[in-house]
This record gives structure tokens, C-alpha cells and sequence, in this order.
């Protein structure tokens, strides 16, 4: 695809990946870190289970480390997740509360949480994945959304007011998948984000996951969950919300390539092809900031082993942690 110009912005895109602590042990891993991304986001290690494993009982000591990793090497931070239906601890998943009690263990959770990295953090995802896959509306399935009961955008308000109370500098974000391209659930979030901003929650930042194929096959075909936009769907997707007033960020970017036919060289082709529709459309809309993988190398991404997924490979080469031509296309633009 051919690039649009580079929008003037006040910032440049930030190339983040997805890391883990545990692998930061790795010399290798971590170099590759600190030498070709700008910013990381925690896998797991800020997930609600990870950070109030009991009721009032904080736990930081991941999650420090990583953001201290980050400073020494001159790296932004995003936030990931305050509220999302998975990666909590039981007594919230199995929680029985009254909507007094919800709306508390939303503050308590909200504020301690942001506030204990104020400044830290430039990005928060305050609440992940809360559109229905149909895009009739809202999933039923979030603890915390649900258990308050209500009216949803009751619950969703309280979450960005306390995050925003605890740090009013954080860039407070929604974020979502398989919302990268026209689609109902695409139209579910923009009506979503519209209406926030009506009743004038403090919500900064939309985020796009960017868990996407590389064919082309259409809807469903590879994988329910994501497929191919073109540079102009995907520009003018976040365009559209940028036009409501907020920044917009692609946060979980990777790319299965798995069912392309063809040879390792045209897959990876194709995944740079694919890499520079996501660095395009960001380059392009002067509000999106951000452009982070969900990971670093292949072998460890979540999607498992196999797939070509990321932006640097220990698979397709004996070497490990090389840049696939993917990489390079990204630097091409950002
Ligand atoms: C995934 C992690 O990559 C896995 O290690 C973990 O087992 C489950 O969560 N959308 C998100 C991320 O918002 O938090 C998920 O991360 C991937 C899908």
C-alpha cells in the first residue's frame, strides 16, 4: 500500500511492545527491548489478579519493577488493564456486592492503582474489551460493570472519574479488538465513546488492540475475531474517532499468518505489508500516538508457536530475536 503523508503532530508515534517480566531476565529479550521500542505495556503484571489479589491487599512489586526497567532505560509506559472481564482475582470474578459496595471497590481499585503510579503511567486502559462482539452493545460478562447493575455508563463514568481523580495527567483510554475496520461493533464503539464524552466523562484515548490477519479472505474466515483492513479503512476508522476530540492509539498490534498459503519469504511479505498499514494510518492521523505490539518475538507471543506474528523472529532464523522485514517497515514510517 502506498503511504499517505505524515500528518504534522505535536508528538511522534511511540513503537511499544507488550513485555513480560519474567522474560526480562532473558539478556537477549531485554536488549531487543531496550535498543528498537520507545515504550512497553505489561502483559499480565498491572492486570487486576496481579495487582489486588485479595480485597485491599496491594501488590506492586511486578509491576514496579517493570516500570522501573522502563525509567532506567528511558521508556514510556502504558497502563493495561484497570477493568476488564478476565485476569481477575476470584473474589471479584465470584463477587457478590451491593452497588454501594461496587461503586467503593471501583474507587479503592481505580485510585490506588493509578495513583500509585502517577506519573509513571502515560496511558491507562481503564476498561478493556466492554463492546459486544455483535455490536449490539455491551458485554454482559465484566465483574465490575455488572455487578454494579444499573445503567452500564454508570459504572464505566465512575472508573475513568477515579482513575482521572488519581492522575489528572494520564491519558484515560478504552480500548478494543476487531475494531480496526467497518463493522457493527466498530459503530458500538464509536457510539459508545460519543456518548461518554456527552455526559462529559473524562476519557482521553481510544484504543484499537490491532489483533489482525494477513490475508485478505474477508470476515470470519481464518478467525472470528479479526482480519485485514486496507491503510484507508484503517485511516479512516481512527480518523472518525480522532474527529470526537480524542487521541487514538493501536495497542495490541500482532498478525497471524499462519493460513496464507504460500512460502516463509511471502509471509513475511505479507506481515510487512500488513505492519505498514498499521504504521501508515498512525503516521497519518495526527491524534494517534502509539503503535505497540502485543509482544516482541514470535516463539512468545500468546497466539502460541507457529505463526509469524510480531516483529521480531526466533523462529523463521536460527537467530534469535532478529527484525523481520516488518520491523523494518515500521521504522520506515514511524
Ligand atoms: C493476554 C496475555 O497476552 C496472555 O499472556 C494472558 O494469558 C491472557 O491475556 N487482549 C488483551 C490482553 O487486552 O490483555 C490479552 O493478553 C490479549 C487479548
Amino acid at each position: 500500500p502506498t503511504t499517505p503523508p505524515a500528518a504534522v503532530r505535536d508528538e511522534p508515534v511511540d513503537l511499544g511492545a507488550a513485555v513480560s517480566l519474567a522474560r526480562l531476565q532473558d539478556p537477549v529479550y531485554r536488549e531487543t527491548v531496550v535498543r528498537y521500542f520507545d515504550s512497553i505495556t505489561a502483559e499480565n503484571e498491572m492486570k487486576a489478579r496481579a495487582l489486588q489479589p485479595q480485597r485491599g491487599v496491594f501488590s506492586f512489586s511486578s509491576a514496579d519493577q517493570l516500570v522501573a526497567f522502563a525509567r532506567e532505560n528511558g521508556k514510556e509506559v502504558r497502563g493495561h488493564t484497570l477493568f476488564w472481564h478476565g485476569a481477575n482475582p476470584s473474589w471479584i470474578s465470584n463477587g457478590s456486592f451491593s452497588q454501594a459496595e461496587w461503586a467503593q471497590l471501583i474507587r479503592d481499585h481505580a485510585s490506588n492503582v493509578v495513583g500509585h503510579f502517577a506519573g509513571d503511567i502515560t496511558s491507562w486502559d481503564v476498561l478493556n474489551e466492554i463492546v459486544a462482539e455483535d455490536g449490539s452493545g455491551l458485554r454482559t460478562d465484566n465483574p465490575w460493570v455488572n455487578g454494579f447493575g444499573g445503567d452500564p455508563l454508570d459504572a464505566i463514568a465512575l472508573m475513568f472519574q477515579a482513575a482521572h481523580e488519581a492522575d489528572p495527567a494520564a491519558r484515560l483510554c478504552i480500548n478494543d479488538f476487531s475494531v480496526e475496520f467497518n463493522r457493527p461493533k466498530t459503530e458500538a464503539y464509536y457510539r459508545l465513546v460519543r456518548d461518554l464524552l456527552a455526559r462529559g466523562v473524562p476519557i482521553d484515548c481510544v484504543g484499537f488492540q490491532s489483533h489482525l490477519i494477513t490475508e485478505s479472505e474477508g470476515p470470519g474466515v481464518s478467525d472470528p475475531g479479526g482480519w485485514s483492513p486496507t491503510l484507508g479503512e484503517l485511516t479512516g476508522v481512527l480518523q472518525r474517532f480522532a474527529d470526537l476530540g480524542v487521541t487514538v492509539q493501536l495497542t495490541e498490534a500482532d498478525l497471524k499468518t499462519s493460513p496464507t498459503p504460500g512460502t516463509t519469504e511471502q509471509k513475511l511479505a505479507a506481515h510487512a505489508d500488513m505492519a505498514r498499514v498499521l504504521a501508515g494510518a498512525c503516521q497519518a492521523v495526527q491524534a494517534c500516538t502509539e503503535l505497540t505490539w502485543w509482544g516482541v518475538n514470535d516463539s512468545q507471543s500468546w497466539l502460541g508457536s507457529g505463526e509469524m506474528t510480531l516483529l521480531f523472529s526466533d523462529t523463521v532464523t536460527d537467530d534469535a530475536f532478529t527484525p523481520k522485514p516488518a520491523y523494518w517497515a515500521t521504522r520506515d514510517i514511524l
